[in-house]
């Protein structure tokens, strides 16, 4: 049983080179861990705090506070813990904080322990990270089959100054093993950066290494796309299909309750967007719809559940936040039918693992995802072959922070 001897922190640089936490855990027995965190742009008001400094450093984003509640307070408290017994470390750190959204100590301090740790222990117990974490939390899944990448290949929203309204435009691959699946990826992306680029249109990328073009229009994106999965080979629909993530919550006017398409100029109501994506449905291989409705607007995610829901995956993002109470409700209520994990909303791995066994029990689908603000830490790789999730989303098939992610489940299938 190896014990916790230290856990530090430190100020390090994400993707958009904003300062994040990078944590490292020394176990007893000498096995150490390191996880570095991501951080969000078009978060969800519900997420547990991401604690900032607010001081003139780093235009405020600097996360020293974060960093000395690692240092100087948690460290203190979790020193000489069993390494093994995550559910405890982050229940110690749950409590140590005592709010409700982890504002005390910050979601990111208790995150980078919570997985600096999760590390070290499965070095110490000579087990690779998926396995690990599987057999920590016990999980009742048998086999390994490896997640169903959704590659934002077209950037638009927060993520990209705004070109577009909906922020991801995602290509499904569904070939068989996922070296395939990132060959298929990668050669559409190439296709759709050609076909930009002899349309006239720009090739710079987003946060998230998608193309971001001012395409004077949001289906014009879907078009393009189709467009380029035929220009690469691949059959729309039998090989790869569409996801879309238009992060509604980040242009729903909450006053008039319309939700506000500036590429399209046009002001839609709940009712109008549900029949775009109904529209949308009928034209293109989409399978799958995050965030499709803003993240209060629970009557509509209801009434949208019930008239799509069993043609197409409804994603909660800023709508559940990772959070098993929404889920719950969200579960109750019959609004949506997949749930976005990722771990930076709700701050610590056990309460992740939760939110999944949740969503597994009432057959919500389960897509692990990064953030638009990324290092290169692979954690969540290893956290979907872990839970068998259905899908993984990382990005485009550009920026090594993104790129890292396929490139370990590449090792992951080599390894099983
Ligand atoms: P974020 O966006 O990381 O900027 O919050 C990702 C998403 O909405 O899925
Ligand atoms: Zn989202």
């Amino acid at each position: 049983m190896a014990k916790i001897k230290s856990v530090e922190a430190w100020e390090i640089l994400d993707s958009r080179g904003n300062p994040t936490v990078r944590a490292m855990a020394v176990l007893d027995d000498g096995s150490e861990g390191v996880a570095s965190l991501p951080s969000g742009a078009s978060t969800g008001s519900h997420e547990a705090l991401e604690l900032r400094d607010n001081e003139a450093r780093y235009n405020g984003k600097g996360v020293l506070k974060a960093v000395s509640n690692v240092n100087f307070v948690i460290a203190k408290a979790v020193k000489g813990m069993d390494a093994n017994d995550l559910r405890k470390l982050d229940a110690t750190m749950i409590a140590l904080d005592g709010t409700e959204n982890k504002s005390k100590l910050g979601a990111n301090a208790i995150l980078s322990v919570s997985l600096a740790v999760a590390r070290a222990a499965a070095v110490s117990a000579k087990l690779p990270l998926y396995a690990f974490i599987r057999k920590s939390y016990a999980l009742r899944v048998t086999g390994y089959k490896l997640p169903i990448p959704m590659m934002n290949v077209l950037n638009g929203g927060a993520h990209a100054g705004w070109t577009v309204d909906f922020q991801e435009f995602m290509i499904v691959p569904l070939q068989k093993t996922m070296t395939e699946r990132v060959r298929c990826g990668a050669e559409i992306f190439h296709a759709l950066g050609k076909l930009l680029k002899d349309k006239g249109f720009d090739t710079a990328k987003g946060d998230e290494g998608g193309y971001a073009p001012r395409l004077g229009g949001n289906e014009a994106a879907m078009k393009l796309i189709v467009s380029s999965m035929r220009k690469a080979g691949y059959k729309p629909g039998a090989e790869v299909a569409i996801a879309l993530d238009p992060a509604s919550s980040e242009f729903y006017d909450a006053k008039s309750k319309r939700y506000v398409l500036k590429a399209d100029k046009k002001t839609l109501t709940a009712d109008r967007m549900i029949t775009l994506y109904g529209k949308w449905l009928g034209k293109y291989p989409l399978i799958s719809v995050e965030d499709g409705l803003a993240e209060d607007d629970w009557e509509n995610w209801i009434k949208f559940t019930k008239e799509y829901g069993s043609r197409l995956q409804l994603v909660g993002d800023d709508f559940f936040v990772t959070n098993v109470k929404r889920l719950k409700e969200g579960i109750k209520r019959g609004a949506a039918n997949a749930i976005l994990i990722k771990l930076n909303q709700i701050g610590t791995l056990s309460e992740t693992m939760d939110a999944i066994a949740m969503a597994r029990n009432a057959d919500y689908k389960v897509i692990i995802s990064h953030r638009s603000g990324e290092t290169a830490d692979t954690i969540i790789a290893d956290l979907a072959v872990a839970v068998n999730a259905d899908y993984i989303k990382t990005g485009s098939l550009s920026r090594s922070e993104r790129v890292e992610k396929y490139n370990r489940l590449i090792e992951i299938e080599r390894e099983l």
